[in-house]
């Protein structure tokens, strides 16, 4: 790529977290601040706070105090990490199909395996709700745990995600919306419950303010190198390299720890106006939805009366080649995409004992592309990706006509 393309090269994913953000989570350091964001105007409920979601996952799960080994339905279209948890855990992932058209987990097959199950996790992808009406009825007693990492602020039948289960868990990862740093928050409707998922987090350690000081300015300096122009020259090169040299999803186990009082100032200074981030986010998306054709690909639509908050865009392809070229064609226009969960099916057989019985996730996982639509982009942006699709589609199926002549 020329030098000037790289400084140009639109990242796939938004971490926003620039200066505002480090001298937010520095003052609340050296003012000892943290105190916990006022939410019950976002979720109309407290929640418990944790280090991530994973760490989450694994305080509901263990909290639920189920039989070693006990099945967790979970879909294998989904973030390892997840599957981690459950392990952790002392429990055992039971891999549930997707639905192809909007990636969520798939209803009917949730019923065949039903029986197997202890608890469910439902997990809202790309910030899409799930059905959860259909899930929870088809759970019966069975608790249901919707996974929100994605779904900040979407909409369900007139109601917020994370409000439609027996507990659910958000992520303020950088890279998701919000990009404290770190940190989760647990939400739960049941009082006995609740309390043993507090005592349970109240168990885990703090951070000293020193390692608060340092993951502050770690976070700073990979979010710059995550953001124009930094991303093409420093931050893309050395991700691919490191893609193909660590497995960063291995089955190792992960830190548990309390929320640190940075990531709680950051949260707390950008919970409130966040809709209107979503907000610009959703433009975006409309943009690509009305300027982009379908080819050999389709778009993503919203759910019968549910809004998405759009956290990411997905193009699903009819085959992995038109999904690669794509890829290809749009990083030499300046785009980065994300072949999202591509080996999720060989980690789950390696790592998670899968065996083979989902096979919409895995036809997903090949064939899904995620392109950019963040709301730290400009209009010209996002019309600048638009118009390069459509000439990547032109461009893929000139050639697969002439291979076929
Ligand atoms: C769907 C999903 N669930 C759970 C997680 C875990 O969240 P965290 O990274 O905060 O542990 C992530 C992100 O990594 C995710 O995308």
């Amino acid at each position: 790529m020329k030098l000037g393309d790289r400084i140009r090269l639109i990242p796939r994913n938004n971490w926003d977290y620039g200066f505002e953000a480090l001298f937010g989570a520095l003052a609340a350091l050296s003012s000892n601040a943290g105190q916990a964001p006022n939410t019950e105007n976002v979720f109309q409920q407290t929640p418990v706070w944790t280090k991530s979601g994973r760490t989450s996952l694994y305080a509901i799960l263990k909290s639920l105090e189920l039989p070693v080994g006990a099945k967790v339905g979970v879909p294998l279209f989904c973030c390892p990490v997840v599957f981690n948890a459950i392990c952790q855990a002392g429990l055992s992932p039971r891999f549930i199909d997707s639905n192809t058209d909007d990636c969520n987990i798939s209803v009917a097959d949730l019923r065949r395996k039903r029986a197997d199950l202890a608890v469910v996790v439902a997990v809202h992808m790309f910030g899409n709700p799930c059905d959860m009406d259909a899930i929870v009825a088809v759970a019966d007693t069975t608790p249901v745990i919707e996974d929100c990492a994605q779904s900040i602020l979407s909409i369900y039948r007139g109601k917020r995600t994370g409000l439609l289960s027996t507990a659910s868990f958000f992520s303020f990862r950088c890279g998701k919306y919000i990009s404290a740093g770190e940190g989760s928050a647990i939400f739960c409707r049941e009082p006995e419950l609740q309390k043993r998922i507090e005592q349970f987090v109240n168990s885990f350690e703090s951070w000293s303010t020193l390692d608060m000081f340092v993951d502050s300015l770690f976070t700073f300096v990979k979010a710059t190198l995550y953001n124009r122009p930094w991303y093409g020259l420093i931050g893309y090169p050395i991700g691919m390299r490191l893609d193909k040299k660590l497995n960063l999803t291995a089955k190792d186990g992960f830190e548990t720890g309390k929320i640190a009082s940075t990531h709680l100032a950051l949260i707390d200074a950008r919970i409130a106006r966040f809709q209107e981030r979503i907000s610009i986010q959703r433009k975006h998306a409309h943009m690509l939805l009305n300027a982009v054709v379908p080819g050999s690909f389709s778009l993503p639509s919203e759910g019968n009366d549910c809004s998405n908050n759009w956290f990411q865009f997905a193009l699903r392809f009819q085959n992995t080649n038109q999904r690669d070229a794509m890829a290809g064609y749009l990083l030499d226009q300046g785009i980065d995409t994300s072949k999202y969960l591509d080996n999720v099916a060989d980690e789950a057989r390696l790592n998670y004992g899968y065996d083979g019985d989902c096979p919409n996730a895995e036809l997903l996982s090949k064939t899904i592309l995620l392109v950019p639509i963040h709301y730290t982009l400009r209009t010209r942006d996002i019309e600048h990706i638009a118009r390069s699709i459509n000439e990547g589609s032109e461009v893929i199926s000139n050639k697969e006509e002439v291979s076929n002549e």
